[in-house]
């Protein structure tokens, strides 16, 4: 569970991320498929190369959907049920891959917040992460 300090560590860190959701959502993406190339096998679909649009237009929706977990921080499995039941029923994506995705997501956060991602922020996240994944998984069995 995040305490209220870390509840607002992130809301604050997370007005780094405004305006960036193309680009780091596409560089966590595009990091996951290169450091975990197993997660490629979820996106046959998809174009995999370097600044690809698909790859930015993805990127864009998934930090968004991130965006929406920070505002509802309090109310996680609501906010995401629609994506759980998409990420479960429809895509049946192994729940192991949103602990990859999560750390990549960290990397970026990491790399463009430098001297802002502190240990404290980098604990934050991990913990809010964590429960954004553990939604959804939720409805797996
Ligand atoms: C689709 C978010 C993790 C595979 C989506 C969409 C969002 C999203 C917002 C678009 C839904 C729509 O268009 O209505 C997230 C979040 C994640 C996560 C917040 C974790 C933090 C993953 C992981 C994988 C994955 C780990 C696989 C390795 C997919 C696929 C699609 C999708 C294949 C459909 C893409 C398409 O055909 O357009 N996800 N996702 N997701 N997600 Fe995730």
């Amino acid at each position: 569970m995040l305490n209220a300090d870390e509840k607002q560590l992130i809301k604050h860190a997370w007005e780094k991320v405004l305006g960036h959701q193309e680009d780091f959502g596409a560089e966590a993406l595009e990091r996951m498929f290169t450091v975990y190339p197993q997660t490629k096998t979820y996106f046959p679909h998809f174009d995999l190369h370097h600044d690809s649009e698909q790859i930015r237009h993805h990127g864009k929706k998934v930090v968004t959907a991130l965006g929406d977990a920070v505002r509802h921080m309090d109310n996680l499995s609501e906010a995401l049920s629609e994506l759980s039941n998409l990420h479960a029923y429809n895509l049946r994506v192994d729940p192991v891959n949103f602990k990859l995705l999560s750390h990549c997501f960290q990397v970026v956060l990491a790399v463009h917040l430098a001297d802002e991602y502190t240990p404290q922020v980098h604990v934050a996240y991990d913990k809010f992460l964590a429960a954004v994944s553990a939604v959804l998984a939720e409805k797996y069995r």
